[in-house]
């Protein structure tokens, strides 16, 4: 029978640097959209589907160490795990293939020019989704959270943190809030922009509003844009977390949910919350809620100083006809299951069954 290894195994040993070869056996379009970092790849699908298992019989790898192969689903990289156990290798298939490994996470310490004040960012790696925990005195909130709530409650222990407040920068389109499920299971305040969608109890927060976290300060700034309620949190004057408003390379797309016409008036929202953003101290870090680029094991957290994010959005924002031109002729696929995601964000639930199911492929929140 194929050895199996679960995507928490996996996970644990990539984040323990624990020797194993990841082999992606997808075809160049799939692995195009999203990889597991450090794997390596070669393109068998087809050939291992149709009975040809001579994609694997030459393959090079080291023998010192599992292999575990991997595909969309967990199906045909047991055919990969069989050829390559008859070589010898000790190898195994990774169950439930990339779309398990949506919920693979690991998590980075964000360096803040403000000692009292420690945040981490959590960040859903098999996805690019990134979410926050803040810790400050005896108390934490989480922005964005987007795995388990295991997961949060794990970092706030660890720190001896009590989470009192979980807050979302918007209502998300591409993956299910975990914040509903993460403020009832710590009896957090659950924090939401102030807006007409979420059909489910929330505490409203208005801009310039201030959240206290122990003796820390998250101060609402609206940006919308993205969407219409999105908010940014300024943390001491040290980070700003900005949601899908703005990247570190790029800024968020104006058009889901939206008419052509509507993406327009979005757009040129959206330049008056960067122009807005551009105001703060220029060595406030930028902590986003996505990256577009699957996350290494390395620790380090995905950030940018505003100084640096200024030189390229300077560019883009030194016309506003010409930044809504651009963000508006240059859109990327809608993300897939989007309007399903949102009428559940919208109604503050989570489906049966595995979430996987409506969640995997890579965000396609942003426009680059
Ligand atoms: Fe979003």
């Amino acid at each position: 029978m194929t050895k199996q290894i679960d995507t928490e195994t996996l996970r644990d040993w990539l984040d323990a640097h624990l020797p194993v070869t990841v082999l992606d056996i997808r075809t160049d379009d799939d692995r195009a959209q999203w990889a597991i970092p450090g794997s390596l790849h070669v393109n068998a699908y087809e050939a291992l589907r149709n009975g040809q298992p001579g994609a694997l019989a030459d393959l090079v790898l080291p023998s010192d160490r599992p292999v575990v192969t991997v595909c969309n689903a967990g199906q045909v990289s047991q055919t990969a795990a069989d050829v390559l156990a008859k070589r010898g290798f000790d190898a195994r298939s990774l169950a439930g293939g990339m779309k398990a490994w949506s919920l693979a996470w690991n998590a980075a310490e964000v360096r803040v020019a403000d000692p009292p004040v420690q945040v981490f960012q959590v960040r859903r790696i098999g996805k690019g989704c990134l979410s926050y925990v803040i810790g400050s005195g005896s108390d934490a909130a989480v922005i964005d959270p987007s795995v388990a709530p295991d997961v949060y409650h794990a970092i706030a222990q660890q720190h001896g943190w009590s989470i009192q407040q979980v807050i979302d920068t918007h209502i998300h389109a591409d993956h299910l809030s975990r914040a509903g499920e993460l403020a009832r299971q710590t009896g957090a305040t659950l924090r939401l922009p102030a807006q007409l969608r979420a059909r489910f109890t929330f505490a409203p927060i208005v801009d310039g509003e201030s959240i206290r976290v122990g003796p820390a300060t998250l101060r609402a700034l609206a940006t919308p844009g993205h969407t219409q309620e999105s908010m940014s949190y300024v943390l001491n004057d040290v980070a700003v977390f900005t949601g899908d408003t703005l990247f570190t390379n790029g800024v968020g797309r104006p058009d889901l949910h939206a008419s052509p016409d509507a993406a327009r008036q979005r757009a040129r929202s959206l330049f008056a919350s960067l122009m807005r953003l551009q105001q703060l101290p220029s060595d406030v870090l930028v902590l986003p809620a996505h990256t577009s680029e699957p996350i290494a094991f390395d620790g380090r957290a995905i950030a940018a100083r505003l100084a640096d994010v200024s030189k390229w959005l300077s560019g883009w924002v030194a016309s506003e006809s010409a930044f809504v031109e651009r963000l508006t002729s240059n859109l990327p696929p809608t993300p897939p299951n989007f309007v399903r995601i949102v009428e559940l964000n919208e109604a503050g639930e989570l489906p049966a069954g595995d979430p996987t199911d409506l969640e995997a492929g890579a965000n396609r929140c942003a426009i680059r």
